[in-house]
């Protein structure tokens, strides 16, 4: 029986007059997760650092205004499919479907009513704050009506874990993602320069102009995208600049289930985190679109103040036969996990 306790409080409404939850989940290490059911979005994450002291390590909004209007995808769930799909075209069983194009020219998390915007159910069952969505045929053009569910846990080591389900009653393409900005560092840390980070990746998707992967798998050998010993991103976010600096990537990662793909270490607090998933690939960003978004208590987020780690299917998988399949079909269920886990060093 978990001793990891879930408290209930309001949040606030949305524009369109309905009511928002914050869920509170709190171990006895000292680590507590906010979680509201608009967007299923995790909107703080308190852990402790190496001298015990507590800090949020997210970033994020102080209200419900805040996450409606949100083009960072700060803490959001991201569906039906997390990242881009070219142009937003794909065809599926002969259907040609054409999406919203909300990140010229291309289709990006969900489009605009993605699972972002949605108000999930929530339900609380012992240690585990469980989000209910029905994804309705039609929405964004996308067929068939999907019925989503995800579990966030947190253990007393630590771990975070979401777990992701979903089922279809026409096929889909589908690729769901958490997209949380951390930043160890705490509050007033000002960017993610100093965060030490590695990636078990052997190879990654390399993209055209449009972030769109051009195919390839390419060797990380020899490129600023081996991360697989620990570097600190002053040292590599300069060296990637086919865009704004900094990571914007698909890794395809090493090894198969749930295995620990990345570890993030920032040594000043001691904070540590690791990501462990059982998906194929995931989306380094290391948020280089940022530009001045105010946040919590006037905070005011610029290029590189905090990074994603958004486990997923590789982008644009829809169109690209050669990458691991995204579409689910009646009678399968999608199941997959991913854990945040924090530590100090
Ligand atoms: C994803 C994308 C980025 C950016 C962010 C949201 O991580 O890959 O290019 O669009 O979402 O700002």
């Amino acid at each position: 029986m978990s001793t990891v306790k879930i408290t209930k409080e309001a949040f606030g409404s949305t524009s369109a007059g309905d009511e928002v939850d914050k869920y509170t989940l709190t171990n006895n290490a000292g680590v507590s997760v906010e979680i509201i059911n608009f967007g299923g979005t995790i909107v703080s994450i308190h852990a402790p650092d190496k001298n015990g002291v507590t800090d949020d390590v997210i970033s994020g909004y102080d209200n419900v205004a805040g996450y409606e209007n949100n083009p960072p995808y700060f803490g959001a769930l991201i569906g039906r499919v997390a990242n881009r799909i070219c142009r937003g075209k794909f065809t599926l069983n002969g259907k040609e479907h054409q999406l919203a194009i909300n990140n010229s020219p291309n289709h990006l998390h969900g489009g605009p009513q993605g699972y972002n915007m949605q108000l999930w159910n929530a339900s609380v069952e012992g240690s585990k704050l469980i989000l209910h969505l029905t994804d309705p045929d039609g929405r964004e053009n996308y067929t068939g009506t999907v019925q989503v569910t995800v579990t966030y846990e947190l253990t007393e080591d630590s771990a975070l874990s979401i777990h992701y389900q979903a089922k279809t009653d026409q096929a889909t393409p589908l690729n769901l993602t958490n997209h949380t900005y951390f930043n160890l560092g705490g509050k007033a840390s000002p960017n993610i320069y100093d965060h030490l980070i590695s990636i078990a990746a052997d190879r990654y998707t390399p993209k055209d102009e449009t972030c769109i992967p051009t195919g390839e798998l390419a060797p990380v050998d020899n490129t600023p995208f081996d991360l697989r010993t620990p570097v600190l991103l002053k040292n590599r976010i300069p060296l990637v600049t086919e865009g704004p600096p900094g990571f914007d990537h698909n890794f395809c990662l090493n090894g198969e289930g749930l295995r620990c793909i990345a570890r993030v270490e920032h040594a000043a607090s001691g904070r540590v985190m690791e990501v462990l998933t059982d998906q194929p690939g995931v989306q380094l960003y290391t948020g280089n679109f940022l530009d001045g978004v105010r946040g919590k208590s006037g905070a005011c987020y610029q290029q590189h103040h905090s990074l994603a780690l958004e486990t997923q299917v590789y982008p644009d998988a829809i169109n690209q036969p050669q990458f691991p399949d995204c579409v689910l079909k009646p009678g399968e269920v999608y199941d997959t996990t991913t854990v945040y886990k924090f530590s100090c060093s």
